[in-house]
């Protein structure tokens, strides 16, 4: 049978996370990152470990069929590949940074400068979009260090907690980019190896989709099921059971989780009592 193969970062920011995702897809991967290919025991896929700069160029040559790595990556690199899916998690945004002592009035203060980065396209297109030629400098890793050692006045990097700014006493001027992960594919996949991606993918909306809902459980007065009901939909609709006491029924429904908080007080007005809100592993819509 058909396998695709997935690359993913063997190590950074993303890595667990990356598998963390795979095992919530109910993907079963055996072997540690100690290899460079690990295959799923339950699932045709498997797992390449990659640095993250070289996942765009193994997909678009085919070595992989797909690949969850930084958008902010995928750019960069012009690979001719597709963005099929934003994954919700690893976010953080590209962004120029200069020493902690710089009195920084604005972008000008990077014209002539001397500019270090990793992501020299994306500076470069956003320094010529806003008319500033500065001196880029390539560096592929530690780009944060570059001030410090006087290879450069500011830097241009990644950032996500701030924190490794912060402990090479940079700060963070401009912010150029916005990224988060994102689930790429080679172009001209075939129809079994699409088939694969389709399966893969309903299982992230799966995954995705119960995530952000939660499973309400609440008891309720009998006469008071029809203003709940208005305000708590559920995927058709609520489930409504009676409970051992005369006149009272529990009600079960499924909401997303940022509404619950909007509607809390609506139920407990309507009459709603003991609600539980219970975390779901997966949902199928
Ligand atoms: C980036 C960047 C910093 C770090 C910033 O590396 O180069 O090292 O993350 O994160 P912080 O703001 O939380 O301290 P990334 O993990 O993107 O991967 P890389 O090592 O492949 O550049
Ligand atoms: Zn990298």
């Amino acid at each position: 049978m058909k396998r695709l193969r997935i690359a993913v970062q063997k190590s950074g920011r993303l890595s667990e996370i990356s598998l963390e995702l795979l095992k919530e897809c109910g993907i079963d991967v055996k072997n540690g990152r100690a290899q460079l290919v690990a295959s799923a025991s339950n699932f045709p896929l498997d797992i390449l470990y990659l640095r993250d700069d070289d996942i765009p160029q193994y997909v678009e040559d085919g070595v992989a069929d797909l690949g969850i790595l930084g958008e902010n990556v995928v750019v960069e690199s012009r690979a001719n590949i597709d963005i099929i899916k934003r994954l919700d998690f690893g976010r953080c945004r590209l962004s120029l940074a200069v020493p902690k002592a710089v009195d920084y009035q604005g972008l000008e203060y990077f014209q002539d400068r001397k500019v270090a980065t990793s992501y020299p396209n994306i500076l470069n297109d956003y320094l010529s979009a806003n008319g500033i030629t500065s001196e880029v400098h390539v560096i592929s890793g530690s780009v944060e260090i570059a001030p410090n050692i006087g290879l450069a006045d500011a830097i241009c990097d990644i950032v996500s907690t701030g924190s490794t700014l912060l402990s090479n006493g940079l700060k963070e001027v401009e912010s150029i980019f916005r990224s988060e992960a994102v689930l790429v594919s080679r172009k001209g996949l075939d129809t079994e190896g699409a088939n694969i991606l389709q399966k893969l993918l309903f299982r992230l909306d799966s995954v995705r989709a119960a995530k952000s809902n939660k499973y309400v459980v609440l008891n309720a007065p009998n006469d008071s099921i029809e203003a709940i009901t208005q305000v708590l939909p559920g995927m058709k609709s609520p489930t409504v059971v009676p409970l051992a006491t005369e006149g009272w029924s529990a009600i079960h429904s499924v909401l997303n989780e940022e509404k619950f908080w909007d509607i809390i007080d609506d139920l407990k007005a309507a009459g709603a009592q003991g609600i539980l809100v219970v975390p779901i592993e997966k949902m199928i819509i």
